[in-house]
């Protein structure tokens, strides 16, 4: 399968999909890794489910047999999405943070000899504090830093790696800097000495395809809002490693995933919101492998492949006109190497207060993230204070070249007429 040059990519007849970017006229949805807008089918899936069936699940009138299949079915389109080995492997709740926490308590109940958990100084701290706080419970910590030139490498996460090592959680791409990490890497190292991996998929999840059996890991988070659908999250695990973690459950519950991860009632309206989005995918995709593949998942890889090679187009736009505007660029800023980041891009105007331009571009109608970004082992090592911190753009595939320059513009414009 050939996916489409980046230039072909249906940009206008994505646009159209998503109500919000038509509403907001001119605005500029620059801060996407705070979550995404949606598109129209996946609002028409929250509001048909609403309408339909607002029920409990699990009883045996028709509506509430409806509340079962959706969840069901949600299942199973995120088990395609990521490419998990069944679809019970997949469970549903409020967020990435919660779901980390639950993981991290059973992990912590069980570290006996395997005491040793790796944490990176590049992930959001919802992947780092949640496992620090095993302290309590006898952890102990080994830090895998990233480079100075923003990558996090599984050679360096080695010499960290002993018979001692319980877990290496880390994120697949930083939310903040944009570096994509090589997890299938990660998983071999970790194996190798017997450890399990968990990988923070949030950031990740929007701009390529995740294939939690290519890359070996043992649990993966992902947040829906980030992913063109409503507020609520996932967790992955491989089913023998959920089956063995201890969870909270009432006595009622079966010690059975997924049903002992989703303690209580989770957003039913937005697991229907995020079955749709994976549909969305899979439509975006079949715009490329023509309508006789008939594999939902071929139809996501499609997808994926050809997000990746238009925001790759995105990436190198926005790296040029930063540059244009004297940016110090934090992690991969040579266009050349783009396949290793993705849209994100974290960066500050030296001499200039990232708030200032926050607020001048908030004024010029563009909507830019300023501040610590969650992360502030990482802007311990970039020397930002935690106060002021940096900038950051974060695009997706409804971004367009055009709005990039008109950025650029906005921000040149803005240096040029406020002086120092
Ligand atoms: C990489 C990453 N991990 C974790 C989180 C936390 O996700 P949630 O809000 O779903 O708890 C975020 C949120 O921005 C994130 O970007």
């Amino acid at each position: 399968m050939t996916p489409m040059p980046a230039d072909a990519f249906p940009i206008d007849a994505v646009r159209a999909q998503f109500p919000a970017l038509q509403k907001a006229g001119e605005f500029i949805f620059l801060d996407n890794a705070g979550g995404a807008q949606i598109p129209q089918s996946v609002l028409d899936a929250v509001t048909r489910h609403l309408v339909d069936h607002n029920v409990q699940r699990g009883g045996r009138y028709d509506k509430s047999r409806a509340v079962d299949r959706a969840v069901a079915e949600a299942r199973e389109s995120v088990g395609l999405l990521i490419n998990a080995y069944r679809p019970a492997e997949i469970c549903f709740g409020m967020n990435a943070t919660s779901f980390i926490r639950l993981v991290s308590l059973g992990i912590g109940q069980t570290l006996g000899e395997r005491d040793e958990i790796v944490v990176t100084d590049m992930d959001h701290d919802a992947n780092i504090a949640t496992w620090l706080a095993l302290e309590s419970a006898g952890a102990k910590f080994a830090w895998w830093r990233m480079r100075e030139d923003g990558t996090l490498r599984a050679e360096d996460l080695v010499p960290l790696l002993s018979p001692r090592t319980r877990l290496v959680a880390c994120t697949a791409t930083a939310h903040s800097i944009g570096t994509i990490v090589d997890i299938a890497a990660v998983s071999r190292a970790a194996q190798a000495v017997g450890a399990e991996v968990f990988v923070d998929g949030v950031h990740y999840g929007p701009h390529g395809l995740i294939d939690v059996q290519a890359w070996g890991c043992d649990y993966l988070v992902c947040s829906g809002y980030k992913n063109f659908s409503p507020h609520m999250g996932f967790l992955w695990g491989r089913f023998d490693a959920l089956k063995r973690l201890p969870t909270f459950r009432e006595d009622f519950i079966p010690d059975e995933p997924p049903y002992k991860v989703e303690a209580g009632t989770f957003v039913y309206e937005n697991v229907a919101g995020m079955d749709a989005s994976v549909r969305y995918l899979e439509a975006l995709g079949r715009g490329f492998t023509g309508p006789s593949t008939g594999s939902r998942r071929g139809d996501i890889i499609a997808a994926m492949a050809a997000i990746r090679a238009y925001e790759a187009e995105l990436s190198r736009e926005m790296l040029r006109q930063l540059k244009a505007c004297g940016a110090t660029i934090y992690g991969i800023a040579d266009e050349a190497r783009v396949h290793g980041r993705v849209p994100t891009i974290c960066f500050n105007i030296p001499g200039r207060s990232p708030q200032a331009i926050a607020d001048a571009m908030s004024d010029a109608g563009i909507g830019i993230r300023d501040g610590h970004m969650y992360a502030p082992r990482l802007m311990q090592r970039l020397g930002l204070p935690m106060a002021t911190g940096a900038l950051r753009v974060s695009m997706v595939h409804y971004n367009t070249i055009g709005e990039v320059r008109r950025f650029g513009d906005a921000l040149a414009a803005y240096l040029r007429h406020s002086g120092r």
